[in-house]
Order: structure tokens, then C-alpha cells, then sequence
């Protein structure tokens, strides 16, 4: 299987596939190709005849201090798994294919990416939000799958879709996780050993705080700081650990019925970030 590197030619091959009926399933990527895409691949195979993945490790959304550099690029292990995975192309652009020139113009967000990871990573999501209105505006996908464990950028794109009316179903694939917990994520290569042992302690807390929430606690600012301190002692730097509303993507102090919330954290070890959440229905 061969990369697609052009728009011109993704844009055809969408179109000849269009043109024998097919629905179009679309799920971006930055590669590195882990079991969590695979999975997103085999769920956009559901809601769509033909599935087009996008291998595209995006510029604007790193800032200058982040690892935009080291991030691991694998397009030929990557084109292998899209084949065995039946995809149907794969768009894998250069940087002067995905930005001619200086952009004189951008996207910004309000309010939605105020906490969590656009709290901690300014200009991220408005670089998110740059790269999946082009690619959606080059693919014209009648279907998305994006990945829950980016779930505030789940949120923004779906804000996106409808405030910038692109006509495409988003659909949010469940989290992969390793047998013992951990998130599936290309960042996980950059553990070592001792880290990686380590890694699948956000999630325990999260699963801890999450049942402890279902379960009616209304302690729940505690419960948060408790495990706060177990992961620093056991040697993670906390970026946020909370609960957030779904809908504003802002913190709350507590649960009500009929609403829908996301516990979520961010943490390092060393100078590997890792994200996590449980979506909390009430
Ligand atoms: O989730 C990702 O891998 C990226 O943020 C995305 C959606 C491919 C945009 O670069």
C-alpha cells in the first residue's frame, strides 16, 4: 500500500470511491500506529462502506518546548497495518502540502479549552482544530472516529462540526487500554521500564474516584486530592486530576442527575505527559 501525498489525488480517489456509492469513514492520525487506532479503524469500518485514514503529524499543534521532533514517525510499519486493516487510503502529506506558505488565517476557541489539556498546552486545540478542518474540507468524510482518550478535543471538534457546519458524524471510539490498565498511546514508547510499571496508576485512580462518584460520594474535591497525593508519592507530577462537565469542559466541585461529566487527568513521568479519563453519566 502506497501513501496518497497529494490533495489532488486523495480528492479523486474519494471521489471515485463516492461515485460507486460508497460512504466514506475518515480517521485521522499522527501514526505510530498502536491497537487504540486500529481500533478506531475497525470502528469507522462499521459506520462506513470505505475507511480513509490520514497519517499526518501535525506542526501547529506542538508547541516549541513539546516533542513535535521525537515524535515517533513509522509511516512504513503503519502503511503495513493500514493494508491488514483493509483501509482504503491513506493520506500522508508533506508540511509544505498541508501549509502553502504563511496562513493568514486561524481558528480560535473560547471557554472549551480553558481547563484540562488546553489549560496546560495553550494554542493546541486552536492547532487541532486547524488540521481537521483542512482535512475535512480535503476528504469530505461522512463519518469520523476520534479517539475518547483526546476526549476535550472530541468536545471542540464536535463544537467545530456544527458551528462551521461540516457535514460529518463524529463518533467517539472507546479507550484501548494494555492489560494492565495503561491508555494505549504513541507517547507510551517513551517510557522506560520502571515508568512504564508506574504508568497504569492514573488510571487506577481514576477508576478509583469514578466508582467512589457512582457509588453517590459528594466528597469528591477529597477523594480527587487523595489520589493526588498517592501518584506524587509514587513519583508522578500531577498536571490536573479532576472532574469536568462535558458540556463546558470546565471543572466541577460535584455531580448532578442527567449530566454528563468527564474524570480526567494529565500527568508525567519524567518528561512523558500522559492524559486518561472515564466519562462519568449520571
Ligand atoms: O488525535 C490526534 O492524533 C491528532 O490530534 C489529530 C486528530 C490527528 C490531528 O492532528
Amino acid at each position: 500500500m502506497e501513501a496518497i501525498k497529494s490533495i489532488d489525488d486523495i480528492r479523486k480517489r474519494v471521489k471515485s470511491l463516492k461515485q460507486d456509492g460508497k460512504t466514506i469513514g475518515f480517521v485521522p492520525t499522527m501514526g505510530a500506529l498502536h491497537e487504540g487506532h486500529l481500533s478506531l479503524f475497525r470502528l469507522a469500518q462499521k459506520h462506513a462502506d470505505e475507511v480513509i485514514a490520514s497519517i499526518y503529524v501535525n506542526p501547529e499543534q506542538f508547541a516549541p518546548d513539546e516533542d513535535f521532533e521525537e515524535y515517533p514517525r513509522e509511516l512504513e510499519d503503519d502503511l503495513v497495518k493500514c493494508r491488514e486493516e483493509g483501509i482504503s487510503a491513506v493520506f500522508a502529506p508533506s508540511d509544505d502540502i498541508m501549509y502553502t506558505g504563511r496562513q493568514f488565517l486561524s481558528i480560535e476557541v473560547d471557554e472549551l479549552n480553558k481547563y484540562m489539556d488546553g489549560g496546560s498546552r495553550p494554542g493546541f486545540f486552536e492547532g487541532i482544530l486547524l488540521i481537521v478542518n483542512k482535512l475535512f474540507n480535503i476528504i469530505e468524510p461522512d463519518i469520523a472516529v476520534f479517539g475518547q482518550k483526546d476526549i476535550q478535543q472530541f468536545r471542540i471538534l464536535q463544537q467545530m462540526v456544527k458551528e462551521f457546519n461540516h457535514d460529518v458524524e463524529l463518533v467517539m471510539g472507546p479507550i484501548k487500554r494494555a492489560n494492565d490498565g495503561l491508555a494505549l498511546s504513541s507517547r507510551n514508547a517513551y517510557l522506560d521500564a520502571e515508568q512504564r510499571k508506574l504508568a497504569p496508576g492514573l488510571y487506577r485512580s481514576l477508576q478509583y474516584v469514578g466508582k467512589q462518584i457512582k457509588d453517590g460520594a459528594t466528597n469528591i474535591q477529597l477523594l480527587l486530592e487523595h489520589q493526588k497525593n498517592e501518584l506524587e508519592a509514587k513519583g508522578f507530577k500531577i498536571d490536573y486530576l479532576n472532574l469536568f462537565s462535558f458540556n463546558t469542559m470546565a471543572p466541577v466541585k460535584n455531580t448532578e442527575d442527567n449530566n454528563k461529566y468527564i474524570l480526567a487527568g494529565a500527568v508525567y513521568l519524567g518528561e512523558t505527559r500522559l492524559i486518561d479519563n472515564c466519562i462519568i453519566e449520571k
